[in-house]
């Protein structure tokens, strides 16, 4: 066998002691597989007097980046495992420019400074390898980087956050509440170190963006991709939306659309928010921290990848399948062929999401007595916007004045949709902000 891959991990937490314990226990595996050896050289931490598990050995311990890592000539590979975009990307920049490969899993780094990283990269004649940033386990990297290369992408929609998957999950079949159910994703070691980033959507945001990178060739900034998260998802809307036939599910979508004139640029749309599927919606039935993206290929048709989305073992996995493809030569290949994150021009510019054509939900807060109905029903009229189904239950006998009313639209503008929604938070009837969703059919 050739000479050992080299190989320094940058974090020990969740990931990384999963990616630590595959190396050290099932080494003669990933020889067979990778051709080669891959050989754990040091392992970074922040805290080096920190318990850690029995199997990591104290001697590969170090908090010495530059002065340890950077000065061995027989490390090949840095596997960023830290997180955050900050020393996170020092360390990645630091890495490529002294000539060591990177892997990482951190969506937020790439959808950050996804250009200056990948630019450095292609400077220092290095490769970066990020299968496990996007849903974990899933080789999604792959399925559209490689095995749909011959594809034209049209559209992907994703359920792309294990922990806001899992928090639905609980909240919807065992009644728990959002608290409870976030501190045991938490627990589980699904969650980002700021949770706010898993259930605002920006986690997802992070990951469509490198999705669309690779799709469509657009550089999206996490600023550029509108988002709406969970965390302020009321149990009310879960059972509304179970009533009519629904679940509810946090998607990140990418959809294109052809413009005039027809050789002009396409768009697409990005954006994350919950959204309304049907039951019977593959996407509908994925549960706990599991995640799912239904790709669409001019060619293929449409594809759809399941599994775990989060996690020690399903994110090590990939970070392993990396590994692998740097020891094999794979990944330097296809790292040069695909000129990620540079400014080739395939075809596709950002669209406002206002354009995207969806159906609604629509729950409000209104006073129960004539016209109220009739009010919003007509501004809707006034948007082009038709009414699919309504449901109000009758109020208690001794209650307030105030009942919540749900509307479903037939298809409409998103733009028409949210001006309608404007006018409609005026009436003096409606007593709180409307709360609307979009629907996946
Ligand atoms: P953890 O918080 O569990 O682990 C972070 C590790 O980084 C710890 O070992 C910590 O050291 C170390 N660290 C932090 N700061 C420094 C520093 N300045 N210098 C050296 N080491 C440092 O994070 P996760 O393992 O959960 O996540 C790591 C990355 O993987 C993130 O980018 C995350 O987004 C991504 N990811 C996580 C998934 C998951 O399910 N958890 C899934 C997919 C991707 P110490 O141990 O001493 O505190
Ligand atoms: N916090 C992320 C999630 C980890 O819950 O999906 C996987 O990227």
């Amino acid at each position: 066998m050739s000479d050992a891959l080299g190989i320094a991990l940058v974090g020990c937490g969740t990931v990384g002691g999963g990616v630590a314990e595959v190396l050290l226990r099932h080494r003669e595996r990933l020889a067979q597989r990778a051709g080669r050896p891959l050989q754990l050289r040091h392992i970074v931490v922040r805290h080096l007097h920190k318990p850690r598990e029995p199997f990591i050995p104290r001697e590969l311990l170090t908090t010495d980046f530059y002065g340890v890592v950077l000065q061995d000539p027989n490390v090949h590979v840095v596997v960023e495992l830290v997180g955050g975009t900050t020393v996170a990307r020092e360390f990645v920049l630091a890495a490529l420019a002294a000539g060591k490969h990177v892997v990482t899993a951190n969506k937020a780094l790439l959808a950050e400074a996804g250009p200056e990283i990948f630019e450095a990269a292609r400077r220092a004649e290095r490769t970066v390898c990020f299968e496990a940033a996007v849903a974990g386990g899933i080789p999604i990297i792959r399925a559209l980087g490689e095995s749909l290369a011959a594809n034209q992408i049209t559209a992907i929609q994703g359920i792309l956050n294990g922990t806001s998957n899992y928090i639905l999950t609980a909240m919807a079949e065992r009644g728990l509440p959002y608290e409870e159910a976030l501190r045991e994703a938490q627990q589980h070691g699904y969650a980002e170190a700021d949770p706010t980033l898993d259930v605002d959507g920006s986690d997802a945001a992070h990951k469509l963006a490198i999705l669309a990178q690779i799709a469509f060739g657009v550089i999206a900034r996490p600023a550029d991709i509108t988002r709406q998260g969970i965390d302020q998802l009321h149990p009310m809307d879960i059972r509304f939306a179970h009533e009519l036939g629904y679940t509810i599910k946090l998607l990140a979508e990418a959809w294109t659309r052809n413009t005039t004139p027809p050789e002009g640029p396409r768009g697409v749309a990005l954006h994350v928010a919950p959204v309304l599927l049907r039951h019977t919606d593959l996407l509908a039935q994925v549960r706990g921290a599991h995640n799912a993206i239904a790709v669409y290929g001019d060619i293929v048709g449409e594809t759809l990848y399941q599994g775990p989305g989060a996690g020690r073992g399903p994110t090590a996995s990939s970070v392993l399948a990396d590994l692998i493809d740097l020891a094999v030569g794979r990944a330097q290949r296809t790292f040069a062929v695909a000129r990620l994150w540079s400014n080739t021009d395939r075809g596709f510019v950002l669209d406002p999401p206002e354009q995207v054509h969806s159906r609604f939900y629509l729950r409000l807060l209104v006073a129960d007595k004539p016209g109220v109905l009739a009010d919003i029903a007509r501004i809707l009229a006034q948007h082009t916007i038709s009414i699919s189904s309504v449901v109000q239950h009758e109020a208690p006998e001794n209650g307030g004045q105030l009942v919540p009313l749900v509307i479903v639209t037939h298809y409409a503008a998103t733009g028409y949709f949210l001006d309608a929604v404007t006018q409609i938070n005026r009436l003096s009837t409606v007593a709180a902000p409307a709360v609307y969703y979009s629907m996946g059919d």
